[in-house]
């Protein structure tokens, strides 16, 4: 059983306090990561290099003999979001907030390795901690990670997030899909604007954009085999400035979110179908921008029965659940497109916590020794020579 020191708990808090008080944006990552490399500095046996200028990696060879090589990833990035929680150490940037957890997920990380670093020879092989710069805005950081070989040589990879809705005590393994691909769109529709006392003179884009809304509603529900989940929403909305002038054009967007690759592939080409009908019945053009986002989170079943052994060995407190899937997406994706890997949840909140992004977003603490555990014991197990 894995048991972090109490004052080494405390100290994992204690760098997730400092990391929510100075967060940065996606890229911006600067201050955050001369933090990380810093704490990185004082702890044995690891070094330490930069794959990109706001991203940090720590690599420890175990001293137990030859094994395997695995990743332990945590994302290090925060929102553009007002901080309103209150709290002692909320962020000290206007207009800034760790409103996803990040923070955490950094400390966690960090934990790992000042665990791991001082007794090396509990670990077999390489261990990889990369601290990720990004994950919240496309094209996200991981990729870039991936590019510049941080994966090469590397025999699986782990993940967690800590979760809002799930209390702290429980850990989440899934097999299989866990998160969604976030997948977005822009539409404008091109009509001829005109006074709205003679609409005859004109081709009316609001009318348009509204069947055209209520039709993107069928593309899923109507031409999908319904046990294949997806989503299509319309989430912005933009067109005229007065009460009597017909816009000469109305622009909308939304997200496209889906497990299931096949349906993903297709849903350029039937909105397209629908926006084509739609703006040719009516005389009216159309220009439609389909952006393709980070692919879905799909758990290797195989890694993650092992991780389901190793938390239930290393951290017999903790109870386990099998999840559902989530239409969120994450770019931890990345990584899994080279090698098998795991992404777990960890429980940090409960029904009652403020959700993830949200200006009162809080994590509860206690959730950030049972993540540190889990990378720890995930790490040990993971690098054993097969
Ligand atoms: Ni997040």
């Amino acid at each position: 059983m894995t048991v972090i020191p109490t004052e080494r708990a405390a100290q994992v808090i204690a760098w997730r306090r400092w990391l929510h008080q100075h967060p940065e944006l996606s890229f911006h990552e600067h201050r955050t990561a001369q933090y990380v490399e810093d704490v990185l500095g004082t702890f044995p046996n690891v070094s330490v290099t930069r794959p990109t200028p706001t991203s940090v990696l720590a690599t420890l060879t175990g001293t137990a003999g030859p094994g395997r090589t695995v990743l332990l990833r945590a994302d290090m990035d925060a929102l553009p979001i007002q901080e309103d929680t209150g709290l002692d150490f909320a962020s000290q940037t206007p207009g800034v907030m760790h409103a996803c957890g990040h923070d955490g997920h950094t400390a966690m990380l960090l934990g790992a390795v000042q665990e791991l670093s001082a007794h090396p020879d509990t670990v077999h092989g390489e261990v990889r901690f990369i601290f990720q710069h990004a994950e919240e805005l496309f094209p996200g950081g991981a990729r870039e990670l991936v590019d510049a070989g941080l994966m090469d040589g590397v025999d699986a990879a782990v993940g967690t997030h800590l979760m809002s809705p799930v209390p702290a005590g429980v850990i989440v393994l899934r097999d299989g899909p866990l998160l969604a691909s976030p997948d977005s769109f822009e539409l404008t529709i091109h009509g001829k604007g005109g006074h709205a006392a003679f609409p005859h003179t004109t081709i009316d884009p609001v009318v348009i954009a509204a069947q055209v809304i209520l039709a993107f509603q069928t593309v899923i529900s109507r031409q999908r085999d319904p046990v294949k989940a997806g989503v299509l929403s319309v989430t912005t909305l933009h067109g005229g400035m007065a009460h009597n002038v017909i816009p000469g054009e109305v622009t909308l967007g939304g997200s496209v979110r889906t497990f299931d690759p096949e349906l993903r592939a297709d849903m350029p080409r039937r909105m397209e179908q629908v926006v084509k009908g739609i703006t040719d019945a009516y005389g009216a053009t159309y220009t439609l921008v389909y952006h393709t986002g980070y692919d879905a989170v799909n758990n290797d079943p195989g890694l993650t029965q092992v991780l389901r052994e190793v938390a239930a060995e290393a951290l017999p407190d903790v109870s386990l659940h099998p999840g559902e899937p989530l239409m969120g997406g994450e770019d931890f994706s990345a990584y899994m497109t080279r090698v098998p890997g795991s992404f777990i949840l960890i429980g940090a909140g409960g029904p009652d916590a403020a959700p993830h992004h949200h200006p009162k977003f809080d994590i509860d603490e206690r959730a950030l020794e049972v993540g540190t555990r889990m990378y720890v014991a995930a790490a040990q197990r993971l690098t054993q020579p097969e």
